[in-house]
């Protein structure tokens, strides 16, 4: 999905000091000139807060897309503790037992070798340090369901792409399968949507269909007009319900010979 409208929608949706307060602070308040990194940095809305916050921290991110680099560099320019890196998570350039705290916030859902993805973490991550995964799961639950076209659609994305709607009940295992010690898991709704959906989310959603569907090779462009128009057709009916789960989980990397107790 490297459309240059992404890194607009992915900034639209999301509040980045409410993501970085609820979820990131109590992770790294006590640290001092930490080395953090995000993992999938999108449009660096994270970086920057980060940045801001902690001026004796090192921040860096990384995305593998070129559009999106660009624009978290922009985002970023004037902060000297803050970078922006175009990389592949399977192939970190950054050297073994680097970073004190890893996060990674929606990159997993699309990834599709999740445990190699986190291998190459654990192995940037250093003995002591943090990962912090949060994905979604359970994404495109709807009451009434969705037809059997558009849900063979998801079926046929995730075969071809990788695209799991369900990764987050397996985060707990993909850490620990990488190295990780397990510490913590919390889940709460997410993309809740409860009967009409309002003008601002439909906008939203009416783009992330777009360019999902633009250009997909495994589908012709009448039956992605199909599938979208259902999609926000649903959305629009006022005795629908939709949600997905937010899964966020947090790992720590144990010292050689040391065990870790939660
Ligand atoms: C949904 S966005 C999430 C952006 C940001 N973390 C957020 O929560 O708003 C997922 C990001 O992961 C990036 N991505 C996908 N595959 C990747 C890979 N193999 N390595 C690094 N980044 C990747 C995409 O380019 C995209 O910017």
């Amino acid at each position: 999905m490297d459309d240059p409208r992404e890194a607009g929608r992915l900034e639209k949706k999301v509040n980045g000091s409410e993501v970085v307060d609820k979820y990131l602070r109590k992770h790294i308040d006590d640290l001092q000139g930490a080395k953090v990194l995000e993992a999938g940095c999108g449009p660096g809305v994270f970086l920057r807060v980060l940045a801001n916050l902690y001026p004796g921290f090192s921040i860096t991110g990384v995305d593998i897309s070129g559009h999106r680099i660009e624009q978290a560099n922009l985002k970023l320019s004037g902060l000297k503790n803050a970078v922006a890196i175009q990389a592949d998570i399977y192939k970190l350039p950054f050297p073994d037992d680097h970073f004190d705290f890893i996060y990674s916030r929606f990159l997993f859902e699309y990834l599709q070798y999740p445990v190699a993805a986190a291998k190459e973490l654990y192995r940037v991550c250093k003995p002591g340090g943090k990962l912090l995964l949060q994905d979604l799961d359970s994404q495109f639950t709807f009451y009434p369901e969705l037809g059997a076209q558009l849900k063979n659609m998801l079926q046929i994305l995730k075969q071809r792409t990788g695209f799991d709607p369900d990764i987050g009940r397996k985060l707990f295992s993909v850490g620990k399968l990488a190295g990780f010690s397990f510490a913590d898991i919390e889940s709460e709704m997410y993309h809740k949507v409860m009967g009409q959906i309002d003008e601002f989310n439909l906008g939203l959603w009416n783009l992330k269909l777009d360019i999902a569907l633009n250009g997909t090779s495994f589908i012709s462009a009448e039956q992605a007009g199909k599938l979208k128009a259902e999609m926000l057709r649903s959305l629009l009916d006022e005795n629908t319900v939709m949600f997905s789960n937010l899964f966020t989980l947090t790992y720590k990397k144990c010292r050689p010979g040391s065990a870790f107790v939660n």
